[in-house]
């Protein structure tokens, strides 16, 4: 293991205002998507889409990195560059996410874990060698009747961990990313204690597995209501919750927290992390930043509707939302944002 070279990577993952952009839609989730806007869901489609973001202009203003899915990694953009050499050219490190999704778990109703150590080794060395990074792998929490369970939370924090080692081995730096969904009708307080027990066993198992804290990125959820919880907390008080959860669980070694989106709208996501960032300013000892999926591309896949001409106006609705995101790092989001 290259500590230094790790330490480096996961760095300039999180530098300056920039953050990262996930795009690494697994099929089924891609065609879901597509389905649900009118879009042809086929090999091609999926290429065009994800050419269509990567040659974005000025998107390399707002990332630093970005997180493909084994079917992009392997294909090539219309120009004829492999996805993987077309971000780095626009100074976008290439990412690849390695899980083979939340599966569900035996003996454990309603809940999931996250399957894809078989052969992870090998499948890493290959990543690499196509011009990978760093790697994501999500695990899945869910609120219900008397859950999420320990066995639930220790296991998923335990594959984690073993697929963390893994990346590091490989010279990859490894986003761990626990996600406590939204859907429920749970308080924001309960949202934050489960949330704090998930980190909590996630950062005991990294430290058990032997994983340098320097080399990885946590990509966590916030610390929101659940989607059907009748009191909705206001974007200060979500900021607070959130940060406070991180401050209690995540070393200072961690060079950097990535927040995904999970289900919330593009304004909101970029309102709270806004918050986040300016009311804790400096008192931080991590970067807060963003690896948004949804949050960033949901109004450009809307535009753009699988026709080329409506690329560039997809293109300018995917770097807004980035660009909001790269304010809300500095902590100077607001709404007047969305009118420019
Ligand atoms: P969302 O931002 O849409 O939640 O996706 C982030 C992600 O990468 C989930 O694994």
């Amino acid at each position: 293991m290259d500590a230094r070279k790790l330490n480096e990577t996961a760095q300039s993952m999180v530098a300056g205002d920039k953050g990262l952009l996930a795009m690494d839609e697994s099929t089924p989730t891609a065609n879901k998507r597509f389905a649900a806007a009118g879009i042809p869901q086929n090999e091609e489609t999926r290429r065009a889409y994800r050419d269509m973001i990567v040659t974005a202009p000025g998107l390399g203003d707002c990332l630093n990195g970005a997180i493909l899915v084994d079917e992009t990694i392997h294909q090539k953009t219309t120009a004829g560059v492999s996805f993987a050499q077309a971000l780095a050219k626009v100074g976008i490190i290439p990412g690849i996410k390695v899980d083979a999704g939340a599966k569900p778990m035996a003996a454990h109703p309603d809940e999931k874990i996250t399957h894809g150590l078989d052969g992870l080794r090998e499948r890493l060395a290959e990543y690499a060698a196509l011009g990978a990074r760093f790697a994501k792998w999500r695990a899945v929490i869910t609120f219900g009747d008397r859950i999420p369970s320990d066995a639930c939370i220790d296991a998923n924090a335990l594959i984690l961990a073993l697929y963390a080692a893994l990346c590091q081995e490989a010279g990859l730096v490894p986003i761990v990313e626990p996600e406590v969904l939204m859907d429920g009708d749970h308080t924001m307080e309960r949202c934050a204690e489960v949330t704090e027990r998930t980190q909590h066993a996630l950062f005991a198992q990294l430290v058990a597995q032997g994983v340098l804290l320097e080399g990885i990125i946590l990509k966590p959820n916030m610390v929101v209501p659940g989607l059907k919880c009748p009191h909705q907390n206001t974007n200060e008080e979500i900021a607070d919750a959130t940060v406070q959860c991180l401050l209690r669980t995540v070393p200072a070694a961690v060079p950097g927290v990535t927040f995904l989106s999970g289900g919330q709208s593009g304004e909101l996501a970029s309102a709270r992390l806004s918050a986040m960032n300016a009311r804790f300013k400096g008192r931080m000892p991590w970067a807060l930043a963003f690896s948004f999926a949804r949050a960033i591309q949901e109004p450009a896949m809307q535009i753009w509707h699988g026709e080329d001409a409506n690329v560039p106006a997809a293109q300018k609705a995917l770097v807004h939302r980035a660009r909001c995101n790269v304010a809300a790092r500095r902590g100077e989001y607001t709404s007047a944002m969305e009118k420019q």
